[in-house]
């Protein structure tokens, strides 16, 4: 599959809009301020695939997560703003994501992945 780019700006804070790439649906969340500090201040070592969330957003860019939005169990699609983490809920059997897409309540055993992007500019992504 080829890379796409997406176009940020119609995207307000709080929203998430969803992509596809290589026929995945991708997520791509706007976070607020309080959902990057919220996420930033929990203790790594407690969560169950122990990431910062740093390494799984761009230096600069920490207001936007771009995540694999397949539920890291058996393959749900999550639903963006639900469960009890501002993040996601996984319907199927109620794995629980956070801001980061790190899972946070199993039965999944880890985050939903970040897949390959970069900016091209302040407001546009590439995938892939
Ligand atoms: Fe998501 Fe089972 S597939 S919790």
């Amino acid at each position: 599959g080829a890379p796409i780019e997406v176009d940020l700006s119609p995207i307000a804070e709080g929203q998430d809009i969803k992509v596809f790439w290589r026929g995945k649906p991708i997520y791509i969340s706007h976070r607020t301020k309080k959902q990057v500090e919220e996420v930033r201040k929990v203790p790594v070592s407690s969560l169950i695939d122990p990431a910062t969330d740093q390494s799984r957003t761009k230096d600069g860019h920490e207001q936007w997560l771009v995540v694999i939005g397949i539920c890291t169990h058996l393959g749900c699609i999550p639903i963006a703003h639900e469960g009890n983490y501002d993040g996601f809920f996984c319907p199927c059997h109620g794995s629980q994501y956070d801001a980061s897409g790190r899972v946070r309540q199993g039965p999944a055993p880890l985050n939903l992945p970040v897949p390959p992007y970069q900016f091209v500019s302040d407001t546009k992504i590439q995938i892939g």
